[in-house]
């Protein structure tokens, strides 16, 4: 198990069952990213980070034509994400597998080079090579197709003391949120030749990106 996993599945391993109750409080933008995916009808759709599975099932009832994929790298979430999804009936809907969000070959792990719409849902500001895993999902979009984010923003809106509580509290879950995303991502766009939309949400609390690559 590389160190990435075993650290993810120690964090997780205790809290698995409180985590879709606690994190509806403040994971916030998350059912605004869903709505905001539209894939075309018959698309693949594919969370990198997919924790619970709570989001895949969000989607395919929100998205029901479209072909769920989910990879995490802690065994624990994915145990509990495969429980939710047969319990909401979505095993012949949702494929989930292991895999790094840096380096995983999305051939071996579900048979499709690309996927219409890919996401990451509070999964980059667990990641230290972020940059790289962003970069490595960028190149598994088709023409026509779309990468969003969904993450803690720089809260450069919010009162100084309440950044500072929330970083020291995040980071006891791995959590760092980064204050570069926006230029990273311009930059990653124009490199990769996609557009790219940023919106802040709750002033700069958290943000929604989508990078697009066009037709
Ligand atoms: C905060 S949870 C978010 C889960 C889900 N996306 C959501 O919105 O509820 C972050 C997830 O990212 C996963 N993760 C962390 N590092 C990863 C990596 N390198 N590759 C794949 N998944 C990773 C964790 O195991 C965890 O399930």
């Amino acid at each position: 198990m590389s160190d990435a996993a075993f650290e993810m599945d120690r964090i997780y391993g205790w809290q698995t069952g409180l985590y879709d109750v606690t994190r509806a409080y403040y994971l916030l933008g998350r059912d605004r990213l869903i709505e905001s995916l539209a894939p075309p009808p018959g698309a693949r759709v594919l969370e990198i980070g997919c924790g619970t599975g709570r989001n895949l099932i969000q989607s395919m009832h929100r998205w029901p034509d479209a072909r769920l994929f989910g990879i995490d790298i802690s065994r624990v979430m994915l145990t509990k994400a495969r429980r939710s999804i047969l319990a909401a009936g979505g095993i012949d809907h949702i494929s989930i597998a292991h895999g790094d969000a840096t380096c995983f070959d999305p051939v071996e792990t579900f048979g499709a080079a690309n996927f219409q719409r890919i996401y990451f849902s509070y999964t980059l500001s667990m990641i230290p090579e972020w940059i790289e895993a962003l970069d490595h999902a960028a190149q598994m979009l088709p023409a026509g197709g779309a990468l969003m984010i969904a993450d803690f923003g720089d809260q450069r809106g919010l009162p100084l003391w309440f950044r500072k509580i929330l970083r020291v509290w995040l980071a006891l879950f791995h959590v760092t949120p980064r204050d570069d995303f926006e230029p990273v991502l311009r930059a990653l766009a124009k490199a990769r030749g996609l557009n790219c939309e940023f919106i802040s949400l709750y002033r700069g609390y958290s943000f929604l990106a989508a990078l697009r690559r066009p037709v």
